[in-house]
């Protein structure tokens, strides 16, 4: 994710941009840059960290006169936060300059093709590409080159594009990133959101898949994707500056559930070609594969369930022993890890201080390391042997959600592609599990669809002191993400348990009244579970379940039901958790927590 603005009109356009990206600045803060035409040329300036960097390098934007303009703060996917990658980008001849938010699928394949007609790349980025175009079909008519070169590109994109030929205009286009149209008086902007238009005007058009814009000072002309003009409605803003930062939610852990579809759809997109999973960086032969005798996944927090839930799905497809640990443990352990190991590192953030102490231990025992991290260049990045970016976007809530989905997508990407290279799955297999993976985004949506109810579930269970979960084989693995969830934010004890560990303890603590949150998502362990249920129901214990729609049986058991989409078990958790996330959010909110910093912690643990 990142951020991008633009103006046109008859002020100096620079300090606009900054106060923009200053407000665009959760979506992405590893660079920034802005291009300002002025007379007919193009001046750039780009400068990676944050945007008082920018801020500084310009003189608030002084020293970079001209009356239109574009910026991007950027969150780093492809390419490291450096000055080079850092947006806008330009075309050979100084002629285009171009920002852009998404991700451009088929961008190496461009790059070959660029390369080879002579366009000289300064960046490793995806969207380098799009310039290059737009100056190759460039003839004279700037909106017919970026329509020409917009529609050779493959995956999602919000662009904004300048071209020194034609002063005081921009062309802007829109593939499933966002993109809004602010109309001003005599002046007019886009931007990634809302937040950098509130300042200027609350009149907005909001541009749809497919379609492009013209602005000029005085004018705003939107496109279908024929080229034909078509009328959008205008839209009245009435969200405050706040509200509008969290894309209107009431904070940013809502808006991070509701943005996993996307997420999970970056992580895999990009990543699926022609039917294919083509993992940019692992690059594993069969031989490579079949000497790794086992995999060792290590992580803290939700990024330790995460591998806890992955391991189900690696050992079935790559029958190769999974152990996941606890970075904290492992790294004053004495593990069996050698060079016929692969150590899976999974975070967030790329720094947490035991994760990269335990995946240093690991690496001086000779394991080969792969590390799933979100923050491109962190310390754990580097680290690794290879590494896949989760591509997930800022993360701004403490407590990680889209951070965990992610991470799955891409363990289960890895776990297909590796039991394909391996010889374990058919042609037939490989295609059947490629197409559920890419259906995942889908599925998280419909289970975010099926959450109507939990605000009221919440307003009934958020009174309790404890709750527990239980659940088996994945199930459970999803249990103890849910009651961290349910823990962290709510401050509600919550404890996961293996459904079938109850009779050997924890069952004395079921009491009248007592909430048990049973997930039964699992089709080969479902009944067992159901068991579980009317053994505590037995005891009096209050069952709210999660179930797949259409297990009418669970309904003759439980207190509450909500449910999931039917998905391939092997890719389940990545659903199932959706519900457990908005129902700990909902639980919070009700006994008016600080939902996105509760207390005590912090979202990077950089310290043992
Ligand atoms: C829980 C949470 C933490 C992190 C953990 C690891 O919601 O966010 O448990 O998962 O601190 O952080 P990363 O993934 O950055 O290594």
């Amino acid at each position: 994710m990142c951020g991008i603005v633009g103006f046109t009109g008859k002020q100096n356009a620079a300090p606009i941009l900054l106060e923009g990206l200053k407000k665009l600045e959760y979506r992405g803060y590893d660079s920034a840059g802005i291009a300002v035409e002025n007379s007919g040329v193009i001046t750039l300036s780009k400068v990676s960290g944050r945007i008082a960097n920018l801020c500084e390098k310009t003189d608030n934007g002084n020293n970079i006169p001209g009356y239109s303009g574009i910026g991007h703060t950027r969150w780093a996917t492809h390419g490291a936060p450096t000055d080079a990658n850092a947006h806008p980008h330009m075309s050979c001849d100084g002629r285009f300059s171009v920002v852009h938010n998404g991700i451009i699928e088929n961008y190496m394949a461009l790059r070959e093709e660029l390369h080879a007609k002579g366009y000289a790349f300064k960046s490793e980025t995806d969207t380098e590409v799009i310039v290059h175009l737009v100056e190759m079909y460039y003839s004279g008519d700037f909106r017919e080159a970026v329509m020409k070169a917009v529609s050779r590109l493959e995956g999602s994109y919000a662009l904004g594009v300048l071209c020194s030929e034609c002063p005081g205009k921009i062309i802007v286009a829109r593939e499933a990133s966002p993109l809004i149209l602010g109309i001003g008086v005599g002046e007019n902007y886009f931007s990634s959101d809302v937040t950098a238009l509130v300042a200027h005007t609350r009149n907005v058009l909001y541009l749809d898949d497919g379609e492009f814009a013209e602005l000029t000072s005085e004018s705003i002309t939107v496109y279908d994707c024929t080229g034909a003009a078509i009328q959008k409605p205008i839209n009245r803003i009435t969200w405050s500056v706040e509200a509008a930062e969290k894309g209107g939610y009431e904070h940013f852990m809502l808006k991070e559930i509701m943005e996993q579809p996307r997420a999970v759809k970056a992580a895999l997109a990009a990543r699926m070609q022609e039917n294919q999973i083509v993992l940019d960086g692992f690059d594993l032969s069969a031989k490579q594969l079949s000497r790794i005798r086992k995999i060792v996944i290590t992580a803290c927090g939700s990024a330790y369930y995460a591998g806890c839930a992955a391991k189900y799905t690696i050992e079935k497809l790559c029958k190769i022993p999974v152990d996941v640990q606890l970075a904290s443990e492992l790294r004053y352990a004495d593990p069996q890890i050698d060079r016929r190991t692969l150590l899976i590192v999974l975070s967030q953030s790329g720094e947490t201080a035991d994760t990269i102490a335990a995946m240093k231990e690991c690496k001086r025992r000779g394991a080969q390391t792969l590390a799933i991290v979100n923050v491109v260049g962190s310390t754990i990045a580097k680290l690794a042997d290879h590494t896949l970016y989760t591509w997930a976007g800022p993360e701004i809530a403490v407590a990680t959600t889209k951070g965990y989905t992610t991470q799955l997508s891409v363990l289960y990407l890895f776990c297909v592609s590796a039991a394909k290279t391996m010889g374990y799955l058919s042609d037939e297999d490989y295609q059947t599990l490629v197409d559920h993976l890419r259906e995942l985004p889908k599925k998280i949506q419909q289970a975010l669809d099926m959450c109507a109810a939990i605000p009221q579930l919440a307003a009934k269970y958020h009174s309790n002191h404890s709750m527990f979960f239980i659940g088996r084989n994945t199930d459970y693995a999803v249990a103890l993400e849910g009651a961290l969830k349910m823990k962290e934010i709510s401050y509600i004890h919550a404890e996961a348990y293996a459904a079938g560990e109850l009779k050997h303890g924890t069952i004395a603590l079921i009491d009248e009244g007592q909430p048990v949150i049973a997930l039964c998502c699992n089709r080969d362990v479902a009944e067992k579970t159901m068991n579980n249920i009317v053994e505590v129901k037995a005891r009096g214990a209050q069952v709210l379940a999660l179930s797949l729609s259409g297990n009418r049986a669970i309904s003759a058991h439980a207190d509450d039901i909500i449910h999931i989409p039917p998905v391939d078990p092997l890719f389940q958790a990545a659903v199932e958790i959706v519900p457990l996330q908005m129902l700990a959010y909902y639980v919070a909110k009700e006994n008016g927590c600080d939902i996105d910093k509760p207390k005590n912690l912090a979202k990077s643990v950089t310290v043992e």
